[in-house]
Parts: structure tokens; C-alpha cells; sequence
């Protein structure tokens, strides 16, 4: 167990993963550590203690994990946007860009109502292509969200830009240089 407060300290770096030349950012050491966990989600909440929100949405699939937790905190539902086919419900859809090809996420039709404040929450924010699609799906059920908020930003793939040219608050709680 580490003593640190820097919620940085407690994320590892795996090399060459999932390809060669990716330096992979990996939270799970971070969500193995009591003290780190409970501090991440500590400090994700704190830029909106007294603000009004309905609903926390997670990304697949660290975002759950996050989501799941901070939406237990404030005493909220959680509501998971999942990568295409695992929704047994009605579902709305977004594709979105990877690396290679594309992919899709989808958002059940009834899991958020027109006017609901949504708190949108993943793990990391690289291209920002995750979270472009997921504030979609939100967007066209009528849901307004308060922030998206993350862990991890990755700024030389420029997420936050991107995020932050659709009108977004963008929260997060530290930056690693390098891809
Ligand atoms: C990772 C990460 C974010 C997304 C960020 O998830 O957890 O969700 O990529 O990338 P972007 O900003 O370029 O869209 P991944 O797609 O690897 O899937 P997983 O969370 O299901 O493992
Ligand atoms: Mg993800």
C-alpha cells in the first residue's frame, strides 16, 4: 500500500502493450490500492460537490468500475454505455474511430430522460473518439451533462481539445507525455 496523494504515483506503465512502441497507462494497480482507489474517486468528486447531478454515466469498461463507485457515492443510478451487442434492451448506437477501423457503443433509449444532468466518467482520455460518441448517445436522449471526467489525459492525442471544442467541462486528475 503506498502512502502518496498524487493519484499518478499509483498508475503503472506497461511497454510495448497492446503493440510495440504503446506505452500502455495502467489504472488496475491504481483500483488495487485502497488508498489509491478511494483517493481517485475522492478527487474526481470533488470539482462538483453542490453541483446538481441525475445520473453518472460509465464507458466501457474502466469507466464502470469508476462510475459504479462515484454514482454509490452520491447516491445516484449508474448507466453504462456499452461497446455494441452486450445491451439486452432498445438501444441507440454511435460509431466511432480506433486506431485501426472502427467501433460502435450504444446506450439503452430509456436510461436517461430529457433535462437529466449526466456526469460522464472513463478511465482515460486519449483521442477522445470514446467519449465524443458517448456524449452523442447522452446528447440524443436529452441528457445535459454537467462534465466528463477522467483519470488520465494523454494531451498529444488531444482529447481534451476535442471535447472541449463540443462545449464539454473536462475534469481530470492527471497527464502522462508519450503515446
Ligand atoms: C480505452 C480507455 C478509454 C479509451 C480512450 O478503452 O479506457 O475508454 O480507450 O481512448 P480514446 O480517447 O482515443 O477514445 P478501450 O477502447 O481500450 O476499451 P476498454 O476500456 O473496454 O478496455
Ligand atoms: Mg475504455
Amino acid at each position: 500500500m503506498k502512502r502518496s496523494t498524487d493519484v499518478k504515483d499509483y498508475i503503472r506503465t506497461i511497454v510495448d502493450f497492446p503493440h510495440e512502441g504503446i506505452l500502455f497507462r495502467d489504472v488496475t494497480t491504481l483500483f488495487a490500492d485502497p488508498r489509491g482507489f478511494r483517493m481517485a474517486i475522492d478527487q474526481m468528486l470533488h470539482p462538483f460537490a453542490g453541483e446538481r447531478i441525475d445520473k453518472v454515466v460509465g464507458l466501457e469498461a474502466r469507466g464502470f468500475i469508476l462510475g459504479g463507485a462515484i454514482a454509490h457515492q452520491l447516491s445516484l443510478g449508474f448507466v453504462p454505455i456499452r461497446k455494441k451487442g452486450k445491451l439486452p434492451g432498445t438501444t441507440i448506437s454511435e460509431e466511432y474511430k480506433l486506431e485501426y477501423g472502427e467501433a460502435i457503443v450504444e446506450i439503452h433509449d430509456d436510461a436517461i430522460q430529457p433535462g437529466e444532468k449526466v456526469l460522464v466518467v472513463d478511465d482515460l482520455l486519449a483521442t477522445g473518439g470514446t467519449a465524443e460518441a458517448g456524449i452523442k448517445l447522452i446528447e440524443r436522449l436529452g441528457g445535459e451533462i454537467v462534465a466528463c471526467s477522467f483519470i488520465v489525459d494523454l494531451p498529444e492525442l488531444g482529447g481534451r481539445a476535442k471535447l472541449e471544442k463540443m462545449g464539454m467541462n473536462v475534469s481530470l486528475l492527471c497527464e502522462f507525455e508519450g503515446l
